[in-house]
């Protein structure tokens, strides 16, 4: 074998007559009576190879035995294809390589699916020839544009001063509201590592430490639900500064996310991205990832049925729940089958239908819910909502948080039935003033709506050093996300920065003092050592390439990804340890069921 003189994209028009060495997978392979016909690939391209009896006559015979995806090395001369055969799909379709030479380097069993794009082949069955799907040229696609992105990241970041600065993957916990997954210690048995769900506590460090701008492309580890766009170990762009007012930050990740679509999409994003409360968003589109790009919007009509004998909202109002409407504009066409199937995407929030009503061109109401709700509710309906003749209003009662989730999922379903989204669009925002907690009311606790280092507003600072709980569900944070077309794409917080603040947060949270210090003993104590104002946030990467390139699964932008099961089919991870293995780590385990 020798040296490649070019790639299977470079070549054009004006390389004719060169004598050239391309290697690569032979893509298809066509006999043409006579003539052998070799698409060759690699991720680069497809060049044409022609093989000739009469020109070449042991490298035709070789070429007659090729199939799919078989490795060779060609010889040959570039020539300008024969008229009206030129292939515009191809960057190299005006030429043709007619070889001299062959060697066959590698041989293929049958495929188990093709390589070809556009064929419906199951996840199972792509992730177990990993190998194979990855030769695609779609998923080579995304993970160049991946790596191109990590390029931009770091120049980008470096010119502004910050210094990429690893931290360690063996731990201890890091709590992002995921489980840990562990890793148990062979020389200290019963003790685990935690893998990093994020590199919280150590970026926070390295901010004590005097690094003031640090930055990292760091792997994260959760054990948690997966969805399309989770995976249990993805990627995050990890930024951390101290004295830096949150303004700087936020125009700092904008001109990283232009320069980002600048150079991998040619696309002129329009910055300052705008900054919306979280108290805003969660009313008007009952989510705090809104997707900006199309107008329908909720508004709270619960003050409009206080009195009413509507059964399905009296029910839930004398349970202490709201009632909301989604104004579809112009959504009075829709037809009855569409409307009837609305349930189906309620249902995961608790609902077993849809309170609906169109809007006629003089003002009165028509189906659904028309006839059991009064002429007063309807009128105050229509004003508050701003609702107008040929729209449709989708109502939902219930608690808060299933009535915004449930109309929130109903708005991005009447988008896509009423096609109203562009998808060349991206639209960036800030979403700002989090709560600080999250109530659960089955675990009759508090939850850090973001982590347990995100500090609150200053009157927050002072009902937290009180630990007066009736007031915690007010207290905002100083936390912030970045959302682009309805997904959460980043977000961070200022830090708390004075050890007793931190304590009451944890206490607040419901952690003894005894399992603060255990965890997080060794954060404490560094705090009191000058702890500089700072805070930060975390990008996911996976999530960025999703939207760069298109793909509706985060595994599209992943080399090896696992299943949402958590599983490495190819590897087939995870799998049972040897008893040796066991036996030194000091872990017994007892018989159990096998996993289904
Ligand atoms: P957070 O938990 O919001 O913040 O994570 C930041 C971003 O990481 C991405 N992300 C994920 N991507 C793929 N799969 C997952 N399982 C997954 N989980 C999160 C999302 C998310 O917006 N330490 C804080 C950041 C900070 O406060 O500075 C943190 O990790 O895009």
């Amino acid at each position: 074998m020798e040296k490649r003189t070019h790639t299977c994209g470079d070549l054009r028009i004006s390389d004719e007559g060169r004598n050239v060495i391309l290697s690569g997978w032979v893509n298809t392979a066509r006999d043409h009576g006579g003539l052998i016909f070799v698409d060759l690939r690699d991720r680069y391209g497809i060049t044409q190879l022609v093989f000739d009896p009469s020109v070449a006559p042991e490298a035709h015979a070789i070429s007659e035995r090729l199939r799919d995806e078989y490795v060779i090395q060609a010889k040959g001369k570039v020539r300008h294809r024969p008229s009206g055969l030129s292939n515009p799909k191809l960057q190299t379709g005006e030429i043709e390589v007619l070889c001299s030479d062959i060697e066959l380097l590698s041989k293929s069993k049958n495929l188990p699916f093709p390589i070809s794009e556009n064929t419906d082949i199951s996840t199972q069955l792509r992730l177990k020839y990993r190998y194979l799907d990855l030769r695609k040229p779609l998923m080579q696609k995304n993970l160049m544009v991946r790596h191109r992105v990590s390029q931009v990241v770091r120049q980008y970041l470096s010119s502004i001063g910050y210094l990429e600065i690893e931290t360690p993957v063996l731990m201890k916990t890091t709590p992002e509201g995921a489980r840990d997954y562990l890793v148990p210690s062979r020389l200290y048995k019963g003790s685990f590592y935690a893998l990093p769900q994020s590199p919280q506590t150590m970026k926070q460090i390295l901010m004590i430490s005097g690094y003031d701008r640090y930055f990292q492309l760091s792997r994260c580890f959760r054990d948690e639900d997966l969805r399309a766009d989770r995976q249990p170990e993805f990627t995050q762009i990890d930024i951390e500064n101290s004295f830096t007012p949150v303004n700087v930050l936020f125009s700092e990740l904008e001109g990283m996310m232009a320069l980002i679509w600048k150079e991998i999409l040619g696309v002129e994003l329009k910055t300052p991205f705008p900054v919306l409360t979280y108290d805003e968003v969660m009313e008007k589109y009952g989510s705090d990832k809104p997707d900006l790009r199309f107008d329908l919007f909720l508004t709270t009509i619960t003050s409009v049925f206080k009195g009413t004998s509507f059964r399905i909202f009296r029910e839930e109002l004398d349970k202490g729940g709201i009632v909301k409407a989604l104004n579809v504009k112009g959504g009075a066409d829709i037809s009855r089958k569409i409307i009837d199937d609305l349930v189906d995407v309620v249902k995961p929030f608790g609902f077993a239908g849809v309170a609906w009503a169109k809007i006629q061109a003089d003002g009165s109401w028509q189906g659904g819910v028309a006839k059991a709700i009064s002429d007063d509710e309807k009128k105050q309906t229509v004003s508050v909502t701003g609702a107008e003749a040929g729209d449709l209003l989708l109502m939902l009662a219930g608690e808060p948080v299933n009535v915004n989730s449930g109309l929130s999922e109903l708005r991005l379903h009447m988008a896509g039935v009423m096609n109203l989204i562009d998808k060349d669009e991206y639209n960036f925002s800030w979403i700002v003033d989090f709560p600080l907690f999250e109530y659960s009311r089955q675990d009759n606790r508090f939850y850090a709506k973001h982590h347990p280092f995100t500090i609150p507003d200053e009157e927050g600072v002072e009902v937290l050093l009180k630990g007066d709980r009736s007031k915690f569900e007010g207290i905002k944070a100083k936390a912030y996300d970045l959302v682009c077309n309805g997904m959460e794409l980043g977000g961070g917080s200022q830090r708390i920065y004075r050890e007793d603040v931190q304590k009451a947060m944890f206490k607040a949270l419901s952690m003894s003092e005894e399992e603060a210090l255990n965890k997080f003993g060794f954060f404490l104590e560094a705090l009191n050592y000058g702890t500089p104002p700072h805070g930060g946030l975390a990008l996911g990467l996976d999530r960025l390439i999703m939207i760069l390139t298109g793909a509706a699964s985060i595994r599209d932008v992943i080399a090896f990804p696992k299943t949402n099961k958590a599983v490495d089919l190819m590897m087939d991870s995870p799998s049972p340890a040897s008893k040796e293995q066991l036996d030194e780590l000091g872990i017994i385990i007892p018989k159990i069921e096998k996993n289904t």
